[in-house]
């Protein structure tokens, strides 16, 4: 049997409809539950998650309960994402940055923006560490390792000889919370038109005289990870003051396009603004605490500053050892010391010397592991790939730095007693070890 409605019938007609309105109730996709998650990861113990709970319980997380989209379609506030990308532009000086998920994303969406590709070449210093190296394969380049000089970072002199017709850019890592020499690097960039990527992720908040490192290339790129001095899981920013160096960096970290809000569908509004790409956005959830962790960025600074200052500035200086050169005193971070004793054996002496007396330090042992901050050892690159900057020996003074060199963490917490007694252990066993010489290399 058929049964037959007339169009008049349908509720397009004015007919009844077929139905009001759904019976199932919608609960919230994200509710207590993964806030009382979240306060677990933080650490809190039964007790205060007991107490937590109580103070949530009554709360009504509405209709589908809250949003972490990073995103968001048009709503009152601001998501956390976009309120880290104010920040950052206002704690850096620059008109734009963007929150990634990674340092290494944000390196990668770098390289996409100022031409890397296939058949170019990237110029990286020969200490750093592999994500940069590995942010030129992933764009199709091939990086190109230069020798540092004793600041142990990028040497502005020896860029020159590492660039070909195939250079489209340098990479300067501003490596161990010191800062590189950036005006030389900056000159030759300019007098072979090539981009400067700044990784900065090992030195936020440094500065080269007066300027933040990120803001003299043509983008900077971080790390804000729990393993750097400011981040609370993974994260990664870049900045720029080029709106299109920005948006081909948003597109390769965003291209579901979302970064171009209600144009995401549309043509682009110019040539090379849409192309394939991925998706580096930070979550919301890392964005609430890397927004605040922004903001804790100068104390940092300042606090590591304080005591590199009080512990250099009381040591002597000895014909046996130079401490790593610094091409801005007042500009480094300093929670790192590096000094280089004149040969092994003495920089091995030291460091059993050092650790009893309780200041610490570390030199490499003669059959290391490898090590993912020296070029010939950065494992990712060096198996896959060949290039004659990639074998021992190509990057002498590095080899000669990272072979022998004594390293020692400096803490921002220090006391000042802490900072002087830390001196005054090192001078005891310098003074044993070595000979003082008004003429040496400065500490500071
Ligand atoms: C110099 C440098 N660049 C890039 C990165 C990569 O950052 P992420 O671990 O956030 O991807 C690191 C991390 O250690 C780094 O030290």
């Amino acid at each position: 049997m058929t049964t037959t409605i007339s169009t008049e019938e349908l509720a397009i007609h004015g007919g009844p409809k077929a139905f009001e309105a759904m019976t199932g109730k919608e609960l919230p996709k994200i509710d207590t539950e993964e806030f009382l998650s979240i306060a677990t990861r933080f650490g809190f113990n039964d007790q205060a998650l007991g107490r937590i709970a109580d103070a949530i319980s009554n709360e009504d997380m509405e209709g589908n309960g809250p949003n972490f989209a990073r995103f968001a379609c048009p709503r009152p506030k601001a998501t956390m994402g976009e309120k880290f990308d104010q920040r950052a532009c206002e704690i850096m000086g620059v008109k734009f940055a963007r929150g990634t998920s990674s340092g290494t994303g944000a390196l990668h969406a770098a390289m996409i923006a100022v031409g890397v590709q296939a058949g170019t070449e990237v110029i990286l210093p020969a200490l750093g560490f592999v994500a940069t190296a590995m942010a030129v394969r992933l764009a199709g380049g091939k990086p190109v390792f230069c020798d540092v000089d004793a600041s142990l970072q990028i040497d502005p002199a020896k860029i020159e000889a590492c660039i070909t017709p195939q250079t489209v850019a340098v990479a300067p890592t501003h490596y161990m919370g010191r800062v590189c020499d950036m005006d030389p690097i900056l000159a030759v960039a300019k007098k072979h038109g090539i981009k400067v990527i700044e990784d900065c992720a090992q030195s936020p908040g440094a500065q080269y005289k007066g300027q933040c490192v990120g803001t003299m290339g043509d983008v900077g790129c971080f790390s804000i990870s729990c393993y750097k001095i400011i981040g609370g899981g993974e994260g990664g920013m870049f900045i720029t003051n080029d709106e299109r160096t920005f948006e081909r960096a948003c597109q390769l970290a965003e291209a579901g396009g979302l970064w171009r809000g209600a144009k995401r569908f549309h043509q682009p509004d110019y040539e090379g603004q849409v192309f394939w790409g991925s998706n580096y956005r930070m979550s919301e959830l890392e964005a609430a605490v890397d927004f605040v962790q922004l903001g804790k960025l100068k104390d940092v600074v300042g606090r590591s500053r304080k005591v590199a200052h009080r512990v250099l500035g009381q040591l002597k200086t000895y014909k046996e050892i130079t401490p790593q050169a610094s091409n801005d005193a007042q500009g480094d971070i300093g929670y790192g010391l590096r000094y280089l004793p004149q040969n092994k054996a003495l920089a091995e002496k030291l460091t059993q010397a050092l650790g009893a007396e309780g200041v610490g330090g570390s030199v490499r042992s003669e059959n290391p592991t490898p090590d993912w901050h020296l070029y010939r050892e950065m494992l990712p690159i060096t198996l896959n790939d060949s290039h004659p900057s990639y074998e021992k020996g190509a990057c002498p003074v590095t080899d000669h730095w990272f072979g022998n060199m004594l390293t020692m963490g400096l803490c921002q917490w220090w006391s000042e007693e802490d900072c002087d007694r830390v001196a005054a252990g090192m001078t005891k066993v310098f003074d044993a070890y070595c000979t003082e010489d008004p003429q040496g290399a400065a500490w500071i």
